[in-house]
């Protein structure tokens, strides 16, 4: 036990981290198609990634771009890779606790947001705090992707079952919390790679 947990630790490395996303989930395009279809934006519309962690979906983004993670050096590594250090000034990337976090704030409103592979991560308590943070400033549409604890391939149901993630949930329990500050268009599952995922394409509630 004691090494598996010391293993989940040394994912705290970015390089480390990505590697093994890499090795479950492979190019994550079909996630990517999957937002953009999902969140429909639009040339010059901003773009808020809650738990944006290495920032491997920044490119999702047209335009205005602004990634938030917990983990500094997750932001570190993605400014490098994604933002500024790359020749994006457009994407900013903030270490921040989100649950405690007035993005209003310092940001204004987006009219996309999306949460991506981090509400497995977060206690009900604590996604309904985040979604309602989404919630207040984002006008128009939001995108959640997460894991799925019951997929089919058994390989897959075994992946997930080692994750860091401890509040893996079944979709239906994902929707229902979203629904709580979003109207739910659609949910669905899918695979990017070996790993079951889901997606659940919100509207603001109008
Ligand atoms: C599995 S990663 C997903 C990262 C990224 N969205 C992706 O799909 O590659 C989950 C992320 O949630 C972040 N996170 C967890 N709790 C957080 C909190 N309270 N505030 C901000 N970020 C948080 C972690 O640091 C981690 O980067």
């Amino acid at each position: 036990m004691q090494v598996v947990n010391r293993l989940k630790s040394t994912l705290d490395n970015p390089f480390i981290f990505n590697a093994l996303q890499f090795a479950i989930a492979g190019t994550q395009n079909k996630t990517r198609r999957l937002i953009r279809e999902g969140l429909q934006l639009k040339a010059g519309e901003r773009l808020l990634d809650v738990c944006c962690g290495t920032g491997e979906f920044a490119d999702v983004a047209l335009n205005e771009y602004i990634g938030i993670d917990i983990n500094p050096k997750y932001i570190e590594y993605a400014e490098q890779r994604f933002g500024k250090g790359n020749g994006h000034p457009e994407r900013a990337f903030v270490a921040q606790d989100i649950t405690g976090y007035e993005f209003s704030r310092t940001y204004g409103t987006f009219p996309k947001a999306m949460l991506i592979n981090s509400m497995h991560h977060l206690s009900d308590a604590e996604n309904l705090a985040v979604l309602e943070g989404i919630a207040r400033v984002t006008t128009e549409r939001f995108v959640i992707v997460d894991m799925d604890p019951t997929p089919s391939n058994p390989l897959s149901r075994f992946l997930a079952k080692q994750d860091r993630g401890q509040f893996i949930r079944p979709l239906a329990e994902q929707i229902a919390l979203a629904e709580k500050f979003f109207e739910v268009e659609r949910g669905g599952e899918y695979y990017s790679g070996l790993c079951g995922q889901t997606i659940i394409v919100c509207k603001v509630r109008s």
